[in-house]
């Protein structure tokens, strides 16, 4: 299988990082796993063109930056992980450009003849906070929910990690969230 993890965090090697480390530990051999960090490609926000929506074969982006080559990683996966951080209980300002941009991945929305590139794909959502889970994740869990279920994508949960300060202070619980995501993608 192979698994695209996508991190949305400024800081490479902060807590998000971490916890995909130990989910990249927990993925066993025959599996192949490409990671990218979303703080090394330019991706620009939606500019509602709507271009995207003249070709129904054609999937991508109008726009020349690095979201299409990352719609075309996705394409190649079996699944694909979102990793963000909480900032202002949301997606960070990497994460919400991509999400955005998902988009050019479809066609013909609110009609008979819609579809979405990513029909199936398996997705999961990963995120750090600082705060607790309850009344602060709501709203970035309603929008994952609400991208797989717009794109028709296959959700196979969402792993919250919360009371995170720095990553030496990451141990087991993170490696017991990294595990559970690890069964969920892989099963
Ligand atoms: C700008 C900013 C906004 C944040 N907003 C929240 C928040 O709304 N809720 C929360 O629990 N933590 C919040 N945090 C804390 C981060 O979510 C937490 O430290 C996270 O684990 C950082 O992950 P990273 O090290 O991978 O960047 C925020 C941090 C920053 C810098």
């Amino acid at each position: 299988m192979k698994i695209l993890t996508i991190c949305g965090s400024p800081r490479k090697k902060g807590n998000t990082g971490k916890v995909l480390n130990m989910f990249n530990d927990e993925i066993s051999d025959g599996h192949e796993i490409e990671h990218i960090n979303l703080i090394d490609f330019d991706v620009k926000g939606c500019i509602g063109c709507m271009k995207c929506q003249e070709d129904s074969e054609e999937p991508g982006c109008v726009q020349n930056d690095d979201a299409n080559s990352i719609f075309g990683k996705m394409m190649d996966a079996d699944a694909v992980v979102y990793a963000s951080p909480l900032y202002c209980w949301s997606f960070t300002a990497q994460m919400k450009p991509l999400i955005d941009r998902h988009f050019c991945m479809c066609f013909g929305y609110g009609t008979p003849e819609y579809k979405s590139f990513l029909e199936g794909k398996k997705v999961a959502l990963l995120v750090t906070c600082g705060g607790p889970i309850e009344e602060n994740t709501e709203f970035i869990q309603g929008i994952f929910d609400n991208l797989s279920g717009f794109m028709n994508m296959n959700n196979a949960g969402k792993y919250l990690l919360p009371s995170c300060t720095e990553p030496e202070a990451i141990g087991e619980e993170g490696k017991t969230l990294a595990a559970a995501m690890a069964k969920a993608i892989t099963s």
